[in-house]
């Protein structure tokens, strides 16, 4: 029994954070660190205290929502201490004048990540916000959305610690930029300029879902208050705390001693840089003591005691030999500058990314023209601007035809990227196509993910889906990782792939833009393939959720001969769709909307696949295991004792007949 009103008080704030963290774990990742057990005794206790005093109520108490996740909108936070900048040296003369004259001063040493500065408040060991740096004393209140990012510590064990605030930079490392920009692209998105605008823009969405897929990670970088227990003095020792409470801190941290030392780190890390996974735009360098930091202090919002050393840019100019027309994985056809080599930072450049025709006439280039170049993260460097038209120089022209296969190239109205139409039948595209046709939404063919989709075509073993319905066993057993159970389970599950929907047929074609539900609407809406296949972009635009550019990509695909050859030899190797095979759900109202579904023993009418994508089509979702904020239990034959515990817990329970009526009635 807690009877002191502030202890009281402390104890609710930390119960309604910590579920909090447990309920964002379960809605938005489908797992949570906590057992429904612990999750229900915390739940109860703070219940319990708020009944008791409802003076503690809040508006954004757990007790008070009904379950899932909302994203606010940014609120303005107020930093508990001041976020600082830092003072900059560009030339080795001012890097020189920072350092004492001591030889014995001790610093620390980090790269500068290029991202955004970020703090983040933990309280009794529970994360309660995390703000932006804003104007050094506010920033903007983004704790839902530092949740999401994986590699910070929701809860700490560290015991005794009453308030902690953990100073760091939001990045995006350079390999998950590359391939987001692809994703992006794919989707006929805008590509991101850089990890750092792409960092801070996923940051700072108030979608809370968007950040959550965009690949973030928290670089600490130093301390601000602490409340409750002594830290080192040094610096580098409070980096070795956080990183023993999990924090990640960079591989690139050094305890340095004199100026000498400092120096060569810097010149290493010049060297290095384009092998360091993330961002770099300089160094920082700390005086190691605190106590030190302390006697040195500060110039209006900028500590005397840390200076960073930025790098020189990194630009050089060449000539433009020639331009290479690449088709990327999902067909977008890529421009590429072949350039004269010339040194970067300290690496061979000889070639630059064009993005896309509108680029190219930006920059008003010409073969032969003198270039600037700019070597930013992107690894592939890019052309600036043209410092010199030569009297030689020759237009640019952009390729009628896909370099790899030679149907023709698409470019739709307000889109920069010229595409491939040859999807099924690109060599270029091949590995993606069939990765995407074997995926559990579209046939479904397990065993065939990323890795044998790439040797499939490495080795020439096929050269459209079609040929995945005639693989055999001794094929398959070239591959690495094909045991004999694992190819007698990818041909079981070839064969069955052959019955299927005619909404995953068609999704499992890679249409660009054609998702599961447009799939879906374009099976409702034509009754085959044969219809499909001649439809007008005038007649598919009056389908419901089909605008004009879906429409086009639609009738470009069916347009190409060699993808209509591909559906022919797929339709002869045996893939049907009879009616009957059509899963419920899809259209109609989301009556499970914020449900919670637990599916249990045997059920006899459907699989549980199939009713798990009924449950999901209509807004709701499944997990795992019973807890109080499951809405319902669907129990099958045999149920066992998750059946007890829904009771216990006075869960509602379906029977298998209930749940199929409730989706027949739509509810
Ligand atoms: S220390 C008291 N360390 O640079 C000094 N900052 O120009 C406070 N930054 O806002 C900052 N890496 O966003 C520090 N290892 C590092 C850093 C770093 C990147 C950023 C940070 C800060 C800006 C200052």
């Amino acid at each position: 029994m807690i009877n002191n009103l502030s202890e009281r008080e402390k104890r609710v704030s930390f119960l309604k954070n910590l579920i909090k963290i447990y309920d964002y774990e379960y809605y938005m990742r489908n797992d949570s660190s906590a057992t429904d057990a612990e999750y229900d005794k915390l739940f109860r206790e703070l219940n319990r205290l708020e009944e008791q005093y409802p003076d503690l109520i809040t508006d954004d108490s757990p007790t008070q929502k009904v379950g899932g996740w909302v994203a606010p909108g940014f609120q303005k936070y107020t930093h508990e201490r001041s976020m600082l900048s830092l003072g900059n040296a560009i030339s080795e003369l001012e890097f020189k004048k920072f350092f004492d004259a001591n030889p014995e001063e001790k610093y620390c040493a980090e790269p500068k990540l290029d991202g955004l500065a970020v703090s983040l408040l933990y309280e009794n060991g529970v994360l309660v916000v995390a703000a932006t740096r804003g104007d050094g004393s506010i920033g903007e209140n983004v704790t839902s959305n530092i949740f999401t990012l994986k590699n910070v510590p929701k809860i700490l064990e560290a015991k005794g610690i009453d308030k902690l605030e953990v100073r760091g930079e939001v990045i995006i490392p350079i390999s998950d930029f590359l391939s987001l920009n692809e994703e992006l692209i794919s989707k006929g998105e805008k590509r991101l300029a850089n990890p750092r605008n792409a960092a801070a823009g996923s940051l700072r969405q108030l979608d809370t879902k968007i950040t959550a897929s965009r690949p973030l990670a928290f670089y600490a970088y130093s301390i601000g208050n602490c409340e409750g227990r002594v830290l080192s003095d040094s610096h580098y020792e409070r980096l070795m705390f956080l990183e023993t409470l999990g924090f990640t801190v960079s591989k690139n941290t050094e305890l340095l001693t004199g100026f000498e030392n400092c120096l060569k780190y810097y010149k290493n890390i010049v060297l290095n840089r384009p092998n360091l996974p993330y961002e770099v735009d300089g160094v920082v360098f700390k005086v190691d003591s605190v106590e030190r930091q302390e006697e040195v202090g500060y110039v209006s919002r900028a500590p005397k005691w840390a200076i960073a050393y930025k790098f020189p840019p990194q630009e050089a100019k060449t000539v433009l030999d020639s331009v290479e027309f690449q088709v990327g994985r999902t067909g977008a056809i890529t421009p590429v500058a072949i350039l004269k080599p010339v040194a970067v930072g300290g690496v061979i450049v000889s070639r630059a990314t064009l993005h896309n025709e509108d680029e190219i006439m930006r920059l008003g280039l010409k073969i032969g023209d003198e270039v600037i170049i700019l070597r930013a993260a992107d690894v592939i460097p890019k052309v600036m601007s043209v410092s010199k038209r030569s009297d030689h120089s020759v237009s640019i022209k952009f390729p009628k035809v896909c370099p790899a296969c030679f149907s023709a190239v698409e470019r739709l109205e307000d889109e920069a990227i010229t595409r491939c139409t040859g999807g099924l039948f690109c060599e270029a595209q091949l590995a993606e196509s069939i990765k995407h046709f074997c995926s559990r939404k579209a046939m479904n063919i397990v065993g065939v993910g990323e890795r044998i989709a790439d040797q499939l075509v490495k080795q020439k073993l096929v050269s459209t889906p079609a040929d995945i319905y005639s693989l055999s066993e001794n094929e398959l057993s070239q591959l690495d990782g094909m045991g004999d159970k694992k190819i007698k389970n990818t041909l079981d599950s070839i064969e069955k792939s052959k019955t299927t929907t005619f909404a995953k047929f068609l999704f499992s074609l890679g249409i660009r833009e054609v998702g599961e539900t447009t799939a879906k609407s374009l099976a409702k809406n034509y009754k085959d393939i044969k219809h499909l296949e001649s439809s007008t972009i005038e007649e598919l635009v009056e389908i419901k959720d089909i605008g004009g550019i879906v429409a086009a990509h639609i009738r470009n695909f069916f347009q190409q001969p060699d993808n209509l050859v591909v559906i022919d030899r797929l339709l002869s190797n045996g893939v049907t769709w009879p009616d009957e095979y059509k899963p419920s759900g899809g259209e109609g109202t989301q009556i499970f909307e914020g449900m919670a579904f637990v599916l249990t023993g045997t059920l006899s009418l459907m699989t549980r696949e199939d009713a798990k994508e009924s449950i999901e089509n209509k807004g709701g979702k499944v997990t795992n295991s019973i807890s109080s904020r499951t809405s319902y239990l669907v129990a099958g034959a045999s149920a066992g004792s998750k059946l007890e515990k829904a009771r216990n817990l006075d869960i509602e329970i379906l029977s298998e007949d209930k749940f199929l009526e409730i989706l027949k009635h739509k509810g």
